[in-house]
């Protein structure tokens, strides 16, 4: 049987067709993504789409997410939330923060997305202080957040996870992109993106209370695995 990259790209074209053809306003903000030169690593469509789906299964109403880029994935997640429903997207490229904001204006979908522009450490911590009171929230959103996707710098995967525990309660949802990398992290002497994803994984297999299972993927953006975390 043909394994190829090629067959996972084909495979993923011919699901997406049928089962998560994009919005126009998600359309746009790829094209708009690619226009900008930024890099091609968003979610694939039917990824974004898995999201969304998990959005509507949990009934999550406070989002938050780790890495904005453009806001592809940021959009399929605010498509799916209900009326009052909000995602907060953090990012340090000014680039991304702006191809982002133009791309969320155009969606109509602004009123349901904040952007955070700055280093995630010190937006976590203000988070952390705007949900104990202790600073005002921009928009009156705080956590604890109900879903939360960890999608941005990989070696930083492990502090994430420090701060998104301390932002998440019992029942929250915690989604990890990139956590399989071609691979690469059963490879102990791994680049240091994947040394980052293990220790991540060690941390969650070490934490009595999360719950976690992983599911490997490929497709048209090769081959990387999705970690799916619940808080017990
Ligand atoms: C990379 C980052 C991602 O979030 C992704 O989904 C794929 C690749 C990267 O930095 O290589
Ligand atoms: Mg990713």
């Amino acid at each position: 049987m043909d394994m190829s990259k090629q067959t996972w790209a084909q495979v993923d074209a011919y699901l997406q067709d049928h089962l998560a053809s994009e919005p126009e306003f998600i359309k746009a903000a790829h094209k708009a993504a690619r226009a900008a030169k930024l890099p091609e690593i968003e979610v694939s469509p039917l990824q974004g789409k898995f999201l969304a789906q998990l959005i509507e299964i949990s009934g999550a109403k406070r989002v938050l997410e780790l890495g904005t880029l453009g806001g592809y994935s940021t959009l399929w997640m605010a498509h799916a939330l209900p009326e009052g429903g909000h995602i907060i997207t953090l990012d340090h490229n000014p680039v991304c923060a702006g191809v982002a904001r133009a791309n969320f204006t155009h969606a109509k979908l602004d009123h349901k997305i904040t952007l955070k522009y700055g280093e995630a450490m010190d937006s976590l911590k203000a988070l952390i202080g705007e949900m104990r009171g202790k600073r005002e929230s921009e928009n009156g959103i705080t956590g604890p957040f109900d879903l939360v996707f960890i999608d941005a710098n990989k070696p930083d995967y492990p502090e994430y996870l420090h701060w998104v525990l301390k932002l998440t309660q019992k029942g929250s949802i915690i989604i990890a992109d990139n956590i399989v990398r071609e691979g690469t992290i059963i490879d102990e002497n791994a680049d240091y993106n994947a040394k980052g994803v293990r220790k991540f994984i060690q941390d969650v297999a070490e934490n009595k209370n999360l719950q976690a299972t992983a599911l490997q993927t490929v497709g048209n953006k090769g081959y990387d695995g999705f970690m799916v975390i619940r808080r017990i």
